[in-house]
């Protein structure tokens, strides 16, 4: 008989989703003889009636450079509290994890292969105490999972920061103006800090720095002196003043997490009122950074993780997650691959861009 197993994309997308999903399936499928089921828009495809689609070489042709993921994801998908609406339109919050793993056992799988962020992985782990086998693929672009040495999509969407500091240099200039670029990240300043330095910010606030209103004035003003009268200034969404609180917009909807937004707009609002010499505009980057083709570093690394973890399951070793330990992909437990980590303010990346003259607002 052959063997079938479940593939699902979970949490926000991220570019390279696309790419796993191919070479998961080129494998699996080629190599390995298993037949793979894609479940719909994360576990909720397997909520109900089940929402699935075989996968073979005809479903992945042709989906190494397109972003997003042809299964569909959500980030209101979590089966432990998933958002149900009832006959009033009220939503709250029901435990349908059981009806996730009956469903998954009654289409034959031998276990589901996620990919997703913490979120997602976490999820993965407490399925797999339900019963059902699971392997994890990192996947943020956030690239906050202390597990890997990168995760796919951050190189993307690096790249796309870069490009818009680059651009927004050209009319800052012209106007002399304060650019402001809030760019995603959540808790985690690494976009921010990679962008910044690749697109030659003036000043970078980061989650992990809480800034000094001060101290970015004092930037500002050292740039008028030397005789440039613009900056650029890259903001995490996650970050905050010494004083502040994180910017959210609203509460969080049932079965997720609250948006951040904002984290830019209150800086310039701050900077204004501090009688910054400059005009400010604030830019926010938002799902651009997330959409289009992947890099192709992220396409190649998307591509090793999808081999490996094909070749996992295909050995029936469950309860793993692939990770980049430079220069293997290797498989750690799933339980050790949860953690999530932060920008080190006394690392070597952040004293190298202080050594330039970029300041972080302390
Ligand atoms: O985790 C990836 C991410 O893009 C974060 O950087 C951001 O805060 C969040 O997802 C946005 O989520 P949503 O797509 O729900 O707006």
């Amino acid at each position: 008989m052959v063997r079938r197993v479940g593939l699902s994309t979970g949490g926000g997308d991220a570019p390279g989703l696309n790419a796993v999903i191919r070479a998961f399936v080129k494998v699996a499928v080629g190599v390995h003889g298993l037949e793979v089921i894609g479940i719909e828009d994360g576990l909720a495809g397997l909520v109900g009636t089940p929402r699935i689609q075989p996968l073979s070489f005809r479903e992945v042709r042709g989906l190494l450079p397109r972003g997003g993921t042809i299964l569909g994801t959500t980030n209101r998908g979590n089966p432990f509290r998933f958002p149900v609406r009832d006959a009033t339109g009220s939503v709250s919050e029901v435990d349908v994890s059981s009806q996730v793993v009956e469903s998954a056992k009654s289409l034959g799988l031998e276990g589901v292969v996620m990919l997703g962020g913490d979120g997602t992985l976490d999820i993965g782990r407490r399925l797999m105490d339900l019963g059902l086998p699971i392997i994890g693929v990192p996947k943020t672009i956030d690239n906050d999972l202390s597990a890997t040495d990168a995760t796919f999509g951050f190189d993307t969407a690096v790249g796309i920061a870069a490009e818009a500091l680059d651009r927004l240099h050209t009319t800052a200039e012209s106007h002399d103006r304060v650019m402001l670029l809030e760019l995603m990240g959540r808790n985690a300043g690494f976009i921010a800090l990679n962008a910044g330095l690749a697109g030659g910010a003036d000043f970078i606030v980061l989650p992990e720095i809480p800034y000094d209103l001060e101290a970015i004035l004092a930037c500002i003003e050292r740039r008028r002196t030397s005789g440039s009268h613009f900056a650029i200034g890259v903001v995490a969404e996650g970050a905050v003043s010494k004083h502040g609180e994180l910017s959210l917009l609203g509460d969080a909807a049932p079965g997720g997490n609250a948006r951040l937004h904002g984290a830019a707009a209150k800086l310039e609002a701050e900077l204004s009122r501090a009688g910054c010499p400059l005009e400010i505009r604030t830019t926010v980057l938002g799902h651009i950074q997330r959409g289009g083709t992947p890099s192709p570093a992220d396409r190649i690394l998307a591509t090793r993780f999808g081999v490996e973890a094909a070749n996992l399951a295909a050995r029936g070793d469950w309860g793993k997650v692939v990770r980049l330990r430079t220069p293997d992909i290797e498989a750690v437990p799933l339980a050790d691959a949860l953690h999530t980590h932060r920008v080190d303010p006394e690392g070597q990346l952040i004293r190298q861009a202080e050594a330039l003259g970029i300041s972080f607002g302390r």
